[in-house]
C-alpha cells in the first residue's frame, strides 16, 4: 500500500490544480444511456455506496480507484460477483494515480470516498475532467477548497452533489414536509443540533498508528470537525440558500480528554500511544446566525464516553410547534395539550414525506436508517434527468465551511465569523445573463 499523503503533501504533489490536462468537457450520459461509474477510495464507505449503486438497473461500475491494493481487489470481486464485469483497477502508482481514472473519456460519474480532506481537491479534479461527482461529507475542509469547488462547478456547469444522508432520514423528512406546510409557522427561531457519540475506537488502526480520522484529531486547536450529517437537516428545514442563508458563527471548544484517555486504556500508560498530543478539544459548541434571525446551537462532540443514544440530534423552535429530535417528541399549538408532549410518530400518517410514503419499504433495507438509499436514488435521477443537484455545490459548502470557520473562531477566542455567501458568483452570473 502507498503511504498515504496528508492534504498539504497530496496538494503540493499536483493534485487539486487547475490542470488544463484535466478540463475536459462533461462526459454526460445522454437518456438511455448506461451510466457508467468509477469509484475513488474503496474503504468501507466507498464499497458500500458502490453496493447500494450497484441496485440502479442502469449504472455500472467500470472502474475502482483506491491506493490500498486489497481494498481495489475487494470492490473488483465486489462488483464481478454482482454483475459479472471486473472494473479496471487504479491506485497502484500512488495518492495522484486517480487522474489516470479520470483521464478516462468513457467514465460519467465518480463516487469519492477518501478520506475527508481529499474530497474537494479530488471532487475539483473530477469535474474538470467532465465527471458528475457524487461526494461523500464533508464537501471540503478549507475555506480556499469551498470557494474552489464552487469555482469547478460553475466554470464546467458539471454535476455535482455532496452524499449528505441523514437529510433524508424519515424522521428530517417528517419535519421538513411539516416545516413546508406550514405546522412550525411563519416564524422558524431556534435550531439546537448535534453530532454526539463516542468514535475512538476509530482513531487507531489494529497495529496501533493512527488512522486519517486519528491524525485530524492531533491536529492543533480545531472547531467542529464534521458538522453536516446536524446541519445538513436544519438547514434544509431553515430554507438556508432559499429564502434564509448563515451570515456568522461563534465557536468555542473544550479541552481534550477523552482521545489520551482511551489511548491509555488500550494500550496502556506507558505506550507511545498515550503519549499522543490530541490537540483538538472534545466537545465543540457552535453558535450560527441566520440572515432571519434564527440561532443554531451545533455541537461535535465524538471522543467523550458515553452510550450511543443517536448518533445524531436535532431539535426545532418555531412560533406554532416545537420538535425535540433527541425524544421524538414535538408539540403542536392547538392540536397538542398546552402542558404536553406528544411522540411525532404519531403524526406519521399525516406527514410522512412523499418519498419515505413511495420508496419507505425499499429505503429500510438500507444503511443509515434507509437514508443512504435516497442518496443513491437522488443522485442517478437527477444525473438521468438532468435535474438541479438535491444537495448542490452552494448547500454543501455552506454547510461544510463551518470547518474552517468554527476552527478560525476558536482560534480567535470564540470571536464572531461572518459566514460569506458562496451563491454570489451564480447570482451575479444570472443577473447580468
Ligand atoms: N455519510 C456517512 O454516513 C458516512 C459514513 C462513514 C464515512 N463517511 C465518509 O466517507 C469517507 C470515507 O470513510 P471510510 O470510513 O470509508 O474511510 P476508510 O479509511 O475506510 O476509506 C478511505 C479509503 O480511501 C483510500 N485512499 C486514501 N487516499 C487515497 C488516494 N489518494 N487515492 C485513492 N484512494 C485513497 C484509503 O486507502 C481507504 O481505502 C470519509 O470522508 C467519511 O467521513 C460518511
Amino acid at each position: 500500500m502507498h503511504k498515504r499523503l496528508n492534504r498539504r503533501e497530496f496538494l503540493a504533489a499536483g493534485a487539486g490544480v487547475t490542470a488544463s490536462a484535466l478540463f475536459a468537457s462533461p462526459a454526460r450520459a445522454n437518456a438511455g444511456d448506461r451510466i457508467r461509474c468509477g469509484i475513488l477510495g474503496a474503504g468501507s464507505r466507498g464499497t458500500y455506496l458502490m453496493q447500494l449503486a450497484m441496485n440502479v438497473k442502469d449504472a455500472d461500475f467500470v472502474a475502482v480507484c483506491d491506493i490500498a491494493k486489497g481494498r481495489v481487489r475487494n470492490a473488483q470481486a465486489i462488483v464481478a460477483k454482482a454483475r459479472g464485469n471486473t472494473p479496471d483497477g487504479y491506485g497502484e502508482k500512488g495518492p495522484q494515480d486517480y487522474r489516470r481514472m479520470l483521464e478516462r473519456k468513457d467514465l460519467h460519474a465518480v463516487l469519492i470516498a477518501t478520506p475527508i480532506d481529499l474530497h474537494a481537491p479530488m471532487s475539483i479534479d473530477a469535474l474538470r475532467a467532465g465527471k458528475a461527482v457524487l461526494s461523500e461529507v464533508a464537501a471540503a475542509t478549507t475555506m480556499d477548497d469551498c470557494h474552489g469547488l464552487v469555482r469547478a462547478v460553475e466554470e464546467t456547469r458539471g454535476f455535482y452533489m455532496m452524499a449528505e444522508n441523514v437529510c433524508y432520514s424519515r424522521d428530517c423528512m417528517m419535519i421538513l414536509n411539516m416545516v413546508q406546510q406550514g405546522v412550525f409557522g411563519e416564524g422558524l427561531t431556534y435550531a439546537a443540533c448535534g453530532y454526539v457519540h463516542d468514535c475512538r475506537f476509530l482513531l487507531f488502526k489494529p497495529d496501533g498508528t493512527l488512522t486519517w480520522r486519528g491524525e485530524r484529531m492531533c491536529r492543533a486547536v480545531t472547531g467542529n470537525r464534521y458538522p453536516t450529517h446536524a446541519i445538513g437537516p436544519v438547514a434544509q428545514w431553515l430554507g438556508i440558500n432559499k429564502t434564509d442563508r448563515f451570515v456568522s458563527l461563534v465557536s468555542m471548544s473544550s479541552r481534550s480528554f477523552g482521545a489520551r484517555e482511551y489511548a491509555t486504556r488500550k494500550f496502556g500508560k506507558d505506550s507511545p500511544q498515550a503519549k499522543i498530543e490530541f490537540a483538538g478539544g472534545d466537545s465543540n459548541t457552535t453558535l450560527i446566525r441566520t440572515a432571519r434571525g434564527v440561532v443554531i446551537d451545533l455541537r461535535y462532540d465524538i471522543a467523550s464516553p458515553r452510550p450511543v443514544r443517536s448518533t445524531t440530534y436535532m431539535s426545532l423552535q418555531g412560533e406554532k410547534a416545537s420538535y425535540e429530535g433527541l425524544t421524538g417528541e414535538i408539540w403542536i399549538d392547538g392540536r397538542t395539550g398546552k402542558d404536553e408532549w406528544e411522540p411525532v410518530a404519531k403524526y406519521a400518517k399525516e406527514y410522512d414525506h412523499p418519498y419515505w410514503q413511495k420508496w419507505g419499504r425499499e429505503a429500510e433495507q438500507t444503511g443509515h436508517g434507509g437514508a443512504d438509499f435516497f442518496v443513491i436514488r437522488e443522485f442517478f435521477d437527477a444525473l438521468r434527468a438532468g435535474k438541479p443537484s438535491p444537495i448542490d455545490v452552494y448547500d454543501a459548502v455552506a454547510w461544510s465551511c463551518i470547518i474552517p470557520l468554527s476552527a478560525e473562531s476558536v482560534r480567535k477566542g470564540s470571536a464572531p465569523v461572518e459566514i460569506p455567501d458562496f451563491r454570489k458568483g451564480e447570482r451575479r452570473d444570472r443577473a447580468t445573463s
